[in-house]
C-alpha cells in the first residue's frame, strides 16, 4: 500500500466515475483483453451499443499501460443478452499494467477492483500465453483452469485469508465449455517476466503440469476472488512456450499470433458475455 492510500476507495472512486460518464448504475460483467487480445475488442464493440469510451488515465488510479500491444481505454458497452432478454452493461479495459513495469502491485488490479466495485459480479480475464501442454497449437484459446503463482508476491495486505479453490469459476468454465465444444483447459503459471522463461524453466513447468505460461492474470483472480467476483480465465496460445520449438520467442510473434485469431476470439468473447 503506498503511504496512507486506500486502493480499495480508489477504486470505488474510480467506478463511481466510470459508471456516471457511461450513463449507468452499475457494470454487470467486466472483460480485461490482454497482449493480442485487443483487435478482438472490435468484434465485441459490434455486438453492442458502446456507452462511453475513456483513456483509462483520466479515471483515479490508473496508469497508462507501457507494454507494446496493450490498449489504455475503457469501454463501456450495453450488450443485448440471450436467454433472459435483458441487456448486459459490459465493461472492457482494452489493457492492462504488469508488475514487470515497475509499478506498485495495487496498480496492476486496480482495473479489476474499479469493475468490483462497479457492481461486475462476473470477469473474465484475457491473456497471451506460451503453450507447453502436449498438442498445443499457436492461436488456440484455451479455458484456464487453475494457476500456479510463481512470482512469490501478492496484491493483498494484511491478513486476508482469500480462498482460491475453484478460484476460475466452474460455472463459468462449464458454460463456456457449452457454447464452445472442444475448448482446452490448462493449469497457467505466472512468471515474473519481462524476460521469457528459459527452456530449463519451462521443463520445470511441466514437470509441475502447468499447461500454459504468462506474466499477468494471476494477481488479478486474486483481488478478484478477494472480492468475491467469478472469474473466467481464457488464454490465446500465441506461441509455444521457450524451447519448445527451438526458435527464439519473439514479442512480434505474439502480437501477430493474437491479430490472426482476433475474429475468432472475439467471436468466443462476444458469445461468453451475452451468455454470462
Ligand atoms: N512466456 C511468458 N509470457 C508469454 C509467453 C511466453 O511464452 N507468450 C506470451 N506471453
Amino acid at each position: 500500500m503506498a503511504g496512507l492510500l486506500d486502493p480499495l476507495a480508489v477504486a470505488a472512486e474510480a467506478a463511481a466515475q466510470l459508471c456516471a460518464a457511461a450513463g449507468v448504475e452499475r457494470i454487470d460483467v467486466g472483460v480485461v483483453l490482454g497482449s493480442g487480445w485487443k483487435p478482438a475488442a472490435d468484434e465485441l464493440a459490434a455486438a453492442g451499443e458502446v456507452l462511453v469510451r475513456l483513456a483509462c488515465d483520466r479515471l483515479p488510479g490508473f496508469v497508462r499501460p507501457t507494454a507494446l500491444g496493450h490498449g489504455s481505454e475503457v469501454v463501456v458497452l450495453r450488450v443485448p443478452a440471450v436467454g433472459d432478454g435483458a441487456s448486459r452493461v459490459v465493461a472492457l479495459l482494452t489493457g492492462r499494467t504488469h508488475a514487470y513495469e515497475g509499478v506498485e502491485l495495487w496498480r496492476t488490479v486496480h482495473g479489476v477492483r474499479t469493475l468490483a466495485a462497479a457492481g461486475a459480479r462476473a470477469v473474465v480475464l484475457t491473456n497471451a500465453a506460451g503453450g507447453l501442454a502436449e498438442g498445443m497449437r499457436v492461436g488456440q484459446p484455451v479455458v484456464i483452469c487453475d494457476h500456479i503463482n510463481f512470482t512469490a508476491r501478492t496484491p493483498l495486505v494484511g491478513a486476508d485469508f482469500v480462498n482460491m479453490v475453484d478460484a476460475y469459476s466452474p460455472r463459468l468454465r462449464a458454460l463456456v465449455h457449452k457454447l464452445e465444444p472442444g475448448l482446452d483447459e490448462a493449469v497457467y503459471a505466472m512468471m515474473p517476466g519481462p524476460q521469457y522463461e528459459t527452456p530449463a524453466e519451462i521443463g520445470m513447468l511441466r514437470v509441475l503440469g502447468v499447461g500454459l505460461v504468462g506474466m499477468s492474470t494471476v494477481y488479478e483472480t486474486i483481488a478478484l476472488r478477494a472480492a468475491d467476483v467469478e472469474v473466467l480465465g481464457l488464454s490465446l496460445v500465441t506461441n509455444l512456450a521457450a524451447g519448445v520449438t527451438g526458435e527464439p520467442l519473439d514479442h512480434d510473434e505474439v502480437l501477430e499470433a493474437g491479430a490472426r485469431a482476433a475474429r475468432e476470439c472475439g467471436a468466443l468473447l462476444a458469445k461468453v458475455v451475452r451468455n454470462l
